[in-house]
């Protein structure tokens, strides 16, 4: 059997990700490994009720309600969705997982950095992913891409966005062999070639 590859994509809204995960997808496909797509928040079931929620709730949400619910979340894509396809020797591609959680609700939010990591431990059982893509773009950029039509995080302001890129890239220097950094600026084609450059180490 193959083995199992876990490679989650990050990056602030607006960034393109889907499009390179899609772009992977195909890739591994042609190549004749199985390959699973997920996302966080919202895999599928549950998940996409703690979606609905943490996206677009109307109430007073508080930070430390949506710290918990994005680890529950991620405890159950992991559990549903990451372990079972990884045991099975497929490829796992996640749309967003822990390193959004650092970004967002510890530099973005200003919780405290070492307890959502640890607590993530928890809701993670300590998988971690084989690699990591961050899609770097400046804020402005962002928030023009993303456009009138805000979700709950969208609507945070650019002050909140600006820390979480700085705890992106933060994040990759503190762990550069896991996560690698490519600008989002770049064509369609360019970043897909970049990625498949990056992956030849690991396929
Ligand atoms: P989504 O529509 O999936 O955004 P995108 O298409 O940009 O990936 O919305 C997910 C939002 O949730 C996004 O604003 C980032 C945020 N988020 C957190 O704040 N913490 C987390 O742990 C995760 C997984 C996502």
């Amino acid at each position: 059997m193959e083995k199992g590859l876990f490679i989650t994509f990050e990056g602030c809204d607006g960034c393109g990700k889907t499009t390179q995960i899609n772009l992977l997808k195909d890739f591994f496909e042609k190549n004749k490994r199985e390959v699973i797509l997920t996302r966080e928040p919202g895999a599928k079931g549950l998940g996409e009720k703690l979606r609905e929620i943490l996206l677009n709730y109307n109430g007073k949400v508080s930070d430390r309600c949506e710290e918990f619910l994005f680890l529950a979340d991620r405890a159950q894509n992991i559990d549903e969705v990451i372990k079972p396809a990884l045991s099975a020797g497929k490829i796992v591609l996640c749309d967003r997982h822990t390193d959004s959680t650092i970004a967002y609700q510890g530099y973005g939010r200003g919780l405290d950095i070492q307890r959502l990591k640890d607590l993530n431990n928890i809701a993670t059982g300590g998988l971690k992913p084989d690699l990591t893509f961050i899609f770097d773009i400046d804020v402005q950029t962002s928030m023009a891409r993303v456009g009138k039509n805000k979700d709950r995080m969208e609507s945070a302001g650019m002050e909140f966005h600006k820390r979480v890129r700085q705890g992106y890239l933060e994040l990759a220097k503190e762990d550069p062999d896991r996560i690698k950094v490519i600008s989002a600026l770049k064509t369609v084609e360019e970043i897909h070639q970049e990625i498949l450059n990056l992956l030849a180490n690991y396929i």
